[in-house]
């Protein structure tokens, strides 16, 4: 039972994400290979695929969505699971859903097995100064969101879905 786990990440948030997850996916007994999205991973190598994105502008990141675009019959064949990581996600009133995230699997001819949209991190000395103006402009809570935890129980959970 092969595992892709692919990550596309700005500020390195989704990547310690996908980090957890793929650790726990190992230590559930599968076989697991961990690839940033910028190194193209083959889909077509592996039984099952997670997609990890962070969000930026209300759109996951434009080479995670170009990727599962690309690979769409690729995914359809596999047990595909996504997981976004965001600003937003730490808020309740979002009640669990994230607009990128609705927009990009409505946009692919797959259905997921699982989807679950994570908090991550707004960490101002990770970003580009323009983009601080804009997240400062736009009020945007700062501060480490992630829950590791979380990230660890919903690798457990899937694990299952991913073996089919
Ligand atoms: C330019 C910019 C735009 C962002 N836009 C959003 C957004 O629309 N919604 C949201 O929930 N978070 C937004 N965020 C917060 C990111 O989703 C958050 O920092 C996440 O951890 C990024 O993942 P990464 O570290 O893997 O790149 C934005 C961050 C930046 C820098």
């Amino acid at each position: 039972m092969t595992v892709l786990v692919a990550y596309a990440t700005h500020s390195g948030a989704t990547r310690t994400l996908a980090e957890t997850l793929a650790a726990a996916l190992t230590a559930d007994g599968l076989d697991v290979d961990l690839a940033d999205i910028a190194e193209s991973p083959d889909p077509t190598e592996y039984d099952a695929v997670v997609l990890g994105s962070g969000v930026r502008v209300e759109a996951v990141e434009k080479p995670a969505a170009s990727w599962a675009a690309l690979h769409a019959d690729a995914l359809a064949a596999t047990a595909f699971a996504f997981f976004s990581c965001s600003g937003s996600a730490a808020d309740p009133s979002k009640g669990g859903r994230q607009k990128a995230t609705d927009t990009f699997l409505a946009s692919l001819p797959v259905t997921p097995v699982a989807v679950k949209n994570f908090p991550g991190w707004v960490l101002m000395d990770r970003i580009p100064l323009h983009e601080r103006v804009l997240l400062k402009s736009m009020r945007t809570p700062t501060g480490d969101f992630r829950d590791l935890p979380a990230v660890e129980a919903w690798g457990l959970e899937i694990a299952p879905l991913l073996a089919g």
